[in-house]
């Protein structure tokens, strides 16, 4: 099955940092196939490769038990890119040192260039980067030329031309390092000698002979979610296999959006599936979820149902006899376990945990055709495969569901006056530093700038929303107990539904990433909840900008929000990401 991919002519040594997937697919964007492999891979394994690049990572290289290389692979042949923490690893394992720094330096900097070098080929003087680092390289090894600097760092770029060893200390994958992508080419093919091998859309046939190959005369069937991910996988197999010969399974939570159940039937009905069946496991779940409260507590319970219910289907369902084998959508991220494993792996790790796909996995029952592609090249295989744009660039929607927009409390509690707004004792989910936090909100009249100056002020809230209407003074409302029920899930989705078809009519839903609507236990005796709204703009839901809207457009879905019987008020969350999580919970 590996036969569709190239053999990698870089491969990308992961010492844990965020950035080490963004590497490679800046490598693979330009054109040349790269695989991300643990730092500490022998460098026998390493020979054959043209370059290798040493991540970034959050570690110092003094730490016990700081992630390190085979120094052999400094002299095995390969060029050498070390980058952050790569470079520091590369100029410690070389006899040069490394200097503590305990500031540090993070965001935008000016990096001048001093020396020439192939590195920088066409990327010369003085240009904008990206820096997050907190230690520094403060003598290079013996061999090495200082390339350049930046105010606070002395040794920003380093090169040992006739061995082929670089270092940056910035970041050059990252799009704020203006000559990132200049950069990475050079090094790719100036220094290493690549050649273009990567464009996954021409992988797409030796994607399908790969499927014949494993599948033989079995058939496949999967659970489908409606995402992304498992919906290319479906399609790489109906393709490869012929529309009998492929089945899917969807399980309705019951936690989803208005007519998403529908919408799948039909996608997968347009795909010329003739087997698609839906598992409704509606009551099941909220069963499972009646009366908890806590966040962490209502996602395990997700998870767990999921496991159960897919446990079932695969013990009651001929499937597990001998004709048919599993098909999976896991995506290249998800195979590795080290380096930025979002909260979103969480329930697919579940999924593939199950007892039922473990034994399938070690009869070699499993069909997984996109494990070796990126999201951004999964899309692209989907629209070499006919998939719909309006499917393929659909906003993300988290596993859990409406469950983790709808809160709960366990109490009863009065908004408070704090900085001329209102302190709303509802908890959301926050990040703080590397740290989660989960604290009360607060509600004020004022903007974007005001809510950032007070968030960065008041330390007992993560959360500022802007109050947009409310049928009752905010003093004369209440936080009440409230669990997650049919009642409550059916407002959110009324309300979701409302927001969703006014944001996709005036195509401000093109203008952001991703548009949670989420329902609070804030409100009066007659209408015990409100909605707000949180629309925000990403690149890969790490961070994430709140994103203004229109006045007559927010005026309008407040009006529409406002007919949902039991719908008190609508608030606009104004919190970026950090510190404030997208999602509330
Ligand atoms: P947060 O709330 O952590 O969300 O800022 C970042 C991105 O991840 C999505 N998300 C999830 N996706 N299962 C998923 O499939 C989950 O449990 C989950 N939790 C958060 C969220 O919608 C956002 O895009």
């Amino acid at each position: 099955m590996t036969d569709y991919i190239p053999h990698p002519q870089i491969a990308v040594l992961d010492t844990g940092g965020q950035y080490t997937h963004l590497i490679a697919r800046k490598i693979r964007e330009l054109g040349v196939y790269a695989e991300v492999l643990p730092s500490e891979t022998p460098a026998a394994e390493l020979r054959n490769r043209r370059g290798l690049i040493i991540s970034g990572g959050p570690a110092s290289v003094y730490e016990e038990g700081s992630p390190t290389i085979d120094p052999a692979a400094l002299i095995a042949g390969p060029a050498v890119l070390g980058i952050c923490y790569g470079q520091q690893l590369m100029a410690h394992l070389l006899g040069g040192t490394v200097r503590k720094g305990d500031k540090g330096e993070y965001g935008q900097a000016t990096f001048d260039l001093q020396k020439d070098s192939l590195l920088f080929r066409n990327a010369s003087g003085s240009q904008q980067i990206w820096m997050s680092h907190r230690d520094t390289v403060e003598t290079p090894p013996a061999g090495f030329e200082v390339l350049g600097k930046t105010e606070t760092c002395t040794i920003a770029a380093v090169a040992d031309e006739a061995r082929r060893l670089y270092g940056v200390q910035f970041h050059p994958e990252v799009v704020h390092t203006r000559n990132g992508r200049q950069i990475l080419t050079n090094f790719l093919f100036d220094i290493c000698g690549c050649q273009p091998d990567w464009d996954p859309r021409h992988r797409v046939p030796l994607v399908e002979d790969g499927i014949r190959e494993v599948v033989g005369d079995r058939n496949v069937f999967f659970f489908v979610s409606g995402g992304v991910d498992s919906t290319v996988a479906f399609t790489l197999c109906l393709k490869a296999l012929g529309t009998e010969r492929v089945s899917g399974f969807y399980v309705d939570t019951g936690l989803m959006r208005e007519g998403e159940t529908a919408f799948v039937r039909n996608l997968f009905r347009t795909l010329g599936s003739e087997s698609f069946m839906v598992e409704e496991a509606g009551d099941q779940f909220l069963g499972a979820l009646g009366g908890v409260i806590d966040p962490e507590e209502k996602r395990h319970i997700i998870g767990e149902q999921f496991v159960a219910v897919q446990d079932r289907i695969l013990r009651t369902g001929h499937f597990l006899e001998g004709a048919w084998i599993l098909g999976q959508g896991t995506i290249y991220p998800d195979t590795i376990e080290s380096g930025g494993t979002a909260k979103a792996d969480l329930i697919k790790t579940h999924h593939n945990r199950v007892a039922g796909i473990q034994k399938l996995m070690e009869e070699g029952r499993i069909i997984e055709p996109l494990t070796y592609f990126y999201k951004d090249e999964v899309r692209e295989i989907g629209r070499e495969l006919g998939l719909p744009a309006e499917f393929l660039d659909r906003h993300p929607f988290p596993g859990p569901g409406l469950a983790i927009r709808c809160l709960c409390s366990g109490e009863e509690a009065s908004p408070t006056p704090l900085e001329g707004g209102w302190m709303i004792p509802v908890h959301s989910v926050g990040v703080q530093g590397d740290m989660r936090s989960y604290r009360p909100v607060l509600a004020i009249r004022g903007g974007q700038r005001e809510a950032t100056k007070l968030i960065n002020l008041r330390s007992e809230i993560n959360r500022v929303v802007s109050e947009i209407r409310t049928i009752a003074p905010i003093a004369e409302m209440r936080v009440r107990p409230a669990t997650l029920t049919a009642d409550r899930l059916e407002r959110l989705r009324k309300a979701d539904a409302a927001v969703r078809s006014l944001s996709e009519s005036s195509g401000f839903e093109d203008h952001v990433w991703q548009f949670p609507v989420i329902l609070i236990p804030f409100g009066t005796e007659a209408a015990p909840d409100s909605v707000v709204l949180r629309p925000i703009d990403s690149v890969d839901g790490m961070t994430a900008q709140s994103v203004p809207m229109d006045p007559q457009l927010l005026n309008q879905m407040t009006h529409e929000i406002l007919q949902v019987p039991g719908i008190a008020g609508v608030f606009y969350d104004l919190t970026h990401k950090p510190p404030g999580t997208i999602e509330w919970e």
